[in-house]
């Protein structure tokens, strides 16, 4: 461990990824947060929920973000989606600053945010509906995602007739749909029983290996954050800053099993210890 923010975890010699074995990474950035902070009024007062974050994303990375509960990683998803002010810093995709909410970010939330009134494929096609993209087109891209996403077969029911980790597939292909370039998750299997949270981390897995999408994972689960991530980026307790980061030398694809190795273990441990470090430091600033 360096201790000072820039530690790789694991043997990095045993990666096939270009930053880790020293060479500079040619991939596009699509994501780039620079000097990002955020600041709420609580009672008048203002209080730092996120303080001065960089963070960059190459073309098609997974990254993950774990850290203290209120430390400020929701606050950090909901920024770079636009959804709110920045008190300071930028966020760029594809290198253009970007000025609120835009279809070339799409956020999974924990709770499945559904439009109970409209059937599954209506829900995935919403986003196109709005965006005034033809019939044809909308129902053809919905279809793939449906497909994709292992719902064929439900694309008729309600929400209400789906199984919560089902109602999150669906989100997930409606996050989908307007083909974003940057695809935020805030914890989104949190509300899902720990074998189909499993079974959706494998299915997340695919589609993004499928999708390529750049990708940005906030949960608290640190053995998902490993099994997922290319990075995994650890917040300090409020306000959140950049603690340290790891990168995750699994090879992919990722079997389920890898979570059962010694080495996944040794790595959850490593990050659980500091998370657990500034949820210590969170407590007692209380
Ligand atoms: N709308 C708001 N107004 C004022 N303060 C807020 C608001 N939303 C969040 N906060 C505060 O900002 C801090 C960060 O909240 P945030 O929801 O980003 O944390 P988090 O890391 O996502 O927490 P958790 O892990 O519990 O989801 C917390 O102290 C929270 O109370
Ligand atoms: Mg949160």
């Amino acid at each position: 461990m360096t201790g000072d923010g820039g530690l790789t975890v694991g043997d990095s010699s045993s990666t096939s990824d270009p930053v880790a074995s020293g060479a500079p990474d040619a991939r596009p950035s699509r994501l780039c947060a620079k000097g990002l902070s955020v600041d709420y009024v609580r009672k008048g007062k203002s209080v730092r929920a996120v303080d001065n974050v960089d963070l960059e994303l190459r073309d098609g990375e997974f990254v993950a973000i774990v850290g203290p509960s209120g430390s400020g990683k929701s606050t950090f998803l909901m920024a770079i989606d636009g959804l709110v002010p920045l008190s300071g810093g930028t966020v760029s995709v594809n290198g253009t600053v970007t000025h609120g909410p835009a279809p070339d970010r799409a956020v999974v939330f924990q709770d499945a945010s559904l439009l109970p009134w409209r059937t599954i494929i209506d829900n995935v096609a919403y986003g196109l509906e709005i965006a005034k993209r033809p019939k044809a087109e909308r129902y053809r891209i919905a279809e793939e995602l449906i497909a994709l996403t292992g719902l064929r077969g439900f694309e008729q029911f309600y929400p209400s007739q789906l199984s919560g980790g089902m109602r999150q597939r669906v989100n997930i292909a409606r996050a989908l749909a307007s083909n974003p370039e940057v695809l935020l998750l805030d914890e989104p299997f949190s509300g899902l029983d720990a074998q189909t949270r499993e079974t959706m981390q494998g299915e997340l897995l695919k589609v993004w290996d499928e999708q390529k999408k750049t990708a940005v994972f906030v949960t608290h689960q640190i053995d998902e954050a490993v099994y997922l991530a290319d990075r995994v980026i650890a917040f300090s307790a409020r306000p959140a800053r950049i603690v340290q980061e790891w990168r995750i030398p699994f090879e992919r694809p990722r079997p389920l099993e890898l979570k059962q190795t010694q080495k996944h273990r040794d790595i959850e441990a490593e990050i659980w210890a500091v998370v657990r470090h500034e949820g210590e430091k969170s407590a007692k600033g209380r």
